[in-house]
């Protein structure tokens, strides 16, 4: 565990990455091409395709919950769960009222749910439900999912086999699980025993024995340090059937 996600810098940044993103200035010195852009739209997007039900989704480590509001346009009901309290403030914020304003800055989810301008949209029935919550520990509780999707969190986890392990008892037979992940194993993160690598080999292993794989894809996605500076990541996408 970690309180990296907890500074008022990485908030700015993943506002930003997940609110202003879509945008080709999002890098203002440098236009960006599309497939770089809106990540967090475009793994909910490939969610929303994998599933074959569209009741209940779980996003986990959902940050400050852009994916899980693009999640919401398709699914009934959407559960967000990140460990980072300042993330899960920001994201209610914006669900309770479309807008997150810090001291110099301001942020909508309205492009996130297809609506413009001011107000509260009637999707506010349709927020997403954010919680602060361990991936690894997940409440018993906490309900059956048509759809699972972990984007960039495996390798922040300490036991990721063990998290994907628990979410057995979160998802039925034809769940979709999808899995985005930079690959970037870290000791500060995942003991080197733990960690999950070679990433695709390893990830066969742990879900084959409950899971087909549906598709591997890449994610390229570009997230901002400051206007000046960012990093390129390509994401290791993979889709999954819960048998
Ligand atoms: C690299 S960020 C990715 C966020 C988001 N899914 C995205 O793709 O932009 C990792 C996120 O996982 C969260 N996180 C780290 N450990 C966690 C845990 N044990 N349970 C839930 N969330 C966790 C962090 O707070 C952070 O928001």
């Amino acid at each position: 565990m970690t309180d990296k996600y907890e500074t008022g810098e990485l908030l700015a940044q993943y506002l930003d990455f997940h609110f202003q993103g879509e945008d080709a200035a999002y890098l203002p010195h440098h236009s960006l091409p599309n497939s770089v852009l809106a990540y967090p739209r475009r793994c909910a997007d490939w969610t929303v395709r994998h599933a074959t039900r569209h009741g209940l989704a779980l996003d986990l480590g959902c940050a400050v919950g852009g994916a899980s509001f693009v999640l919401s346009r398709s699914f009934k009901e959407v559960v967000g769960i990140d460990f980072s309290r300042q993330f899960i403030d920001a994201a209610r914020t914006l669900a309770e009222t479309g807008v997150f304003r810090s001291s110099e800055k301001e942020w909508t989810c309205f492009p996130m749910i297809g609506k413009t301008g001011n107000g509260v949209s009637d999707d506010r029935k349709r927020a997403p439900d954010f919680r602060v919550g361990d991936a690894c520990a997940l409440s018993k509780d906490l309900g059956v999912f048509d759809a699972v999707m972990m984007a960039n969190l495996l390798c922040r986890l300490p036991d990721p086999a063990a998290c994907l392990d628990g979410i057995r008892k979160h998802v039925h037979s034809g769940s979709v699980i999808v899995l985005m992940t930079p690959c970037s194993w870290d000791e500060a993160f995942t003991p080197k025993e733990k960690q999950l690598v070679p990433t695709l080999p390893a990830l066969k292993s742990l879900l084959e024995p409950w899971c087909d794989l549906l598709e591997v894809r890449d994610f390229p996605f570009v997230l901002r340090v400051h206007e000046r500076r960012a990093e390129y990541t390509v994401a290791l996408g993979t889709a999954w059937r819960v048998r």
